[in-house]
């Protein structure tokens, strides 16, 4: 059964896109799957605001990793669950492109649940990492970075996101069976016990492949994800 469908918006919608397809998808959508809207900061605020009386959350796609600072050009978590934001998408890959670390990553995803915000932490290896056969000891690192700082309670309450750098858009997708061994496989050398979510080129039609229910609880989609109707196809594959 899929439990979460997170949409990362990314920088793609203009803020009226994002409102209208938010209040399009909060007036259809009871739940489950657990659908959290993730778009860009600016259009927090107003798609805040177009999801009041709708079950779906509000996400953001990156925070500060302080809630105070003198950190020009970052959004404090703190401010983000002002705004009434729920989760938010960390070490996402455009991100690790932009030069964020995993020693940053997990000094986010601590502030983030200090501030009772849900982390959706991205792990995934890119296409020349794994043709050096790299694939799995980076990811298990990214893994166990990213949870380094936390207690098992702590762990508890984070979301880990298997995403093949390769596999987004407009790329081609992973074998699901291949997805679901990389799950595997963090489970056997992180002790992490729970199942992850998969984003790559997910779509309406290929969704139900990745999500097993045992490896995968739900996925990170980002094109599919823009429309009203993929989205909805989504939530009811
Ligand atoms: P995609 O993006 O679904 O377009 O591949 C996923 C992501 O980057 O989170």
């Amino acid at each position: 059964m899929t439990h979460w469908i997170i949409a990362n918006w990314k920088m793609q919608l203009s803020l009226p896109e994002a409102v209208r397809l938010a209040r399009a998808v909060g007036r259809r959508h009871r739940g489950p799957p657990r659908l959290v809207l993730c778009p860009s900061f600016p259009a927090l605020p107003a798609v805040g605001q177009a999801l009041q009386g709708s079950s779906v959350w509000l996400g953001a796609q990156n925070c500060a990793r302080l809630a105070r600072g003198s950190l020009t050009g970052e959004v404090s978590p703190l401010d983000l669950r002002a705004l009434g934001v729920r989760l938010v998408i960390l070490g996402h890959s455009d991100r690790r492109a932009l030069g964020e670390t995993d020693g940053l990553i997990a000094e986010k995803v601590t502030a983030a649940l200090r501030h009772r915000l849900v982390p959706v932490v991205c792990v995934g290896e890119t296409l020349r990492e794994r043709r050096l056969g790299r694939a799995r000891s980076l990811v298990r690192s990214q893994v166990q970075l990213a949870l380094s700082r936390l207690t098992n309670q702590q762990q508890r309450r984070v979301i880990l996101t298997y995403e093949p750098v390769w596999a987004i858009s407009p790329a081609r997708p992973i074998a699901p069976s291949e997805a679901q061994r990389m799950a595997r496989f963090i489970w056997d050398v992180t002790g992490w016990r729970q199942p992850l979510l998969y984003g790559g080129s997910v779509t309406p039609g290929n969704l139900r492949r990745f999500v097993d229910g045992v490896h995968f609880a739900g996925a990170l989609v980002g094109k599919a994800s823009l429309r009203l109707t993929p989205l909805l196809a989504l939530l009811h594959a």
